[in-house]
């Protein structure tokens, strides 16, 4: 891996891309810094830095999303909604490393294919604001947007967006890779223990006689294998598992500081991550982010929302994907429960129509996004879960795959969401309110959304 950061490549997709041009056009959604010298000062300590991920780990993401684009995987996506500097502890990873995990396991046996598996985690610390100033008590101050720019508490001090805040980023996404890495290698991903977890879930979970078939199968197929001598000894695969991790790439200086060229093939690659994508909110096409995703060579995805129409979406394909390659592009509807059975089929027609390889996957939680009376924001599991099966229902109609899932999700028992067997109430949102943006699926509520997703994959996969 080269680190340097002002190697001409002359293979990058367009001929004027640089790691900086994204600087010649409209960025959106960017802190206005006190101190242009001290961001400059930052970056470039930032631009020494080992890179976070390999190019190849991502090359290797890139090649399985092929596979998902070609309806013979499907992509889990998930974490928080933003990560947090005060929040970050080994536990809160462990949980939600855990539960992906236990949702993966459920999604390939049922779906009877590889489950590629993508954690909002390691660099989520960016978040796109829909007004700049907020207001509480007639007091008037900068949005937080994510505790790699400033702080969440409102004081006028707290919200200065402060640059150093892009090194304790850089840091705390090390240290939580190294981790999951650790995880992944070292044990805890063992697919015997995945499946005692599910069990254990299912024991106290007041639909469990809906789930105990799939668990009962899954239990016998563990037991087939292990008579016939495949263990956790002896297959590496049993034991071990590949985790991603992705962010939204909306903080421009920091990604540009984290992007290098590989020295394996030339091409330049940001090494905050191995997938990134763009937010509905900055993926104007002669937007600074599109530019910018437009010449690194992993996987990316961008978001889209109810006001896309088939033209646009297109162009921006072809912005992104040129040379419309399996994998590269991970399409992300964000259109509401009420919206995407009336909007997606136009969209789906029109990149089938022009013959445009992409990875479809829905994101249900941004387009239904509600304000509780107590003022809580929420979101209702049925929404949630209704959006996804009609994303599915669209798909099998259309004679596409539905490619995967996108989720903002925590291992832990918060109570954000409203729904799902235990019922949570409006009235419940106050015991357990952790998330320092939008709420999530708590782990219980991601794992009965893993079930009833499997059926749909299982039923898809009978038609
Ligand atoms: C997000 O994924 O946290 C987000 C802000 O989504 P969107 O860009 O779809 O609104
Ligand atoms: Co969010």
């Amino acid at each position: 891996m080269d680190i340097e950061v002002d190697t001409p490549v002359s293979e990058s997709p367009s001929q004027c891309w640089s790691p900086d041009s994204w600087r010649k056009f409209e960025a959106r959604q960017q802190p206005s810094y006190q101190s242009p010298e001290q961001v400059a000062e930052i970056t470039k300590e930032l631009s020494g830095y080992p890179p976070l991920v390999f190019a190849a780990e991502a090359r290797e993401l890139r090649r399985q999303l092929a596979q998902v684009a070609e309806g013979k995987a499907f992509l889990l996506q998930g974490g928080d909604c933003a990560e947090s500097f005060s929040d970050f502890n080994a536990n809160r990873i462990r949980d939600t490393f855990k539960v992906l995990l236990q949702m993966a396991v459920v999604l390939t046996f049922a779906g009877n294919m590889p489950v590629i598996k993508v954690a909002r985690m390691a660099g989520q610390y960016a978040k796109p604001r829909s007004s700049d100033m907020e207001t509480v008590d007639g007091v008037e101050l900068p949005s937080y947007r994510g505790d790699i720019i400033n702080d969440i508490a409102f004081t006028a001090d707290a919200r200065v967006p402060d640059p150093r805040r892009m090194l304790t980023a850089y840091n705390q996404s090390a240290a939580t890779l190294n981790l999951l890495r650790a995880f992944a290698q070292g044990g805890l991903a063992d697919l015997h223990q995945v499946h005692g977890w599910n069990l254990s879930y299912l024991e106290n979970n007041p639909q469990r006689a809906r789930y105990a078939q799939l668990a009962e199968r899954l239990q016998e197929a563990l037991e087939f294998m292990a008579v016939c001598g495949v263990t956790s000894e002896n297959t590496p695969a049993i034991r071990e598992t590949v985790l991603y991790t992705s962010h939204e790439a909306l903080l421009l200086d920091y990604e540009q500081a984290l992007t290098r060229t590989d020295s394996l093939t030339g091409k330049w690659y940001d090494c905050s991550a191995h997938m990134l994508w763009i937010g509905e909110r900055t993926r104007q096409l002669d937007g600074a982010h599109v530019e910018f995703l437009s010449g690194v060579w992993n996987p990316i995805g961008v978001k889209v929302g109810p006001g896309m129409d088939g033209d646009e979406l297109l162009r921006l394909i072809d912005k992104l994907n040129p040379n419309n390659e399996a994998g590269r592009l991970t399409l992300i509807t964000r259109m509401g429960a009420e919206t995407l059975g009336e909007k997606l089929p136009a969209l789906v027609r029109a990149v089938q129509r022009e013959g445009r390889s992409v990875v479809w996957s829905t994101d249900p939680m941004h387009g239904n996004t509600v304000k509780a009376s107590s003022g809580y924001k929420t979101r209702d599991f049925e929404k949630i879960l209704r959006e996804i099966r009609d994303f599915f229902a669209v798909h099998r109609a259309e004679g596409t795959h539905p490619g995967g899932i996108h989720l903002e999700m925590t291992g832990q028992h918060v109570t954000e969401c409203t729904g799902g067997a235990w019922k949570i109430s409006e009235a419940d949102l106050a015991s357990c309110y952790r998330t320092q943006c939008d709420p999530r699926l708590n782990a219980d509520q991601v794992l009965e959304l893993a079930f009833n997703v499997a059926e749909w994959l299982r039923d898809g996969r009978n038609t």
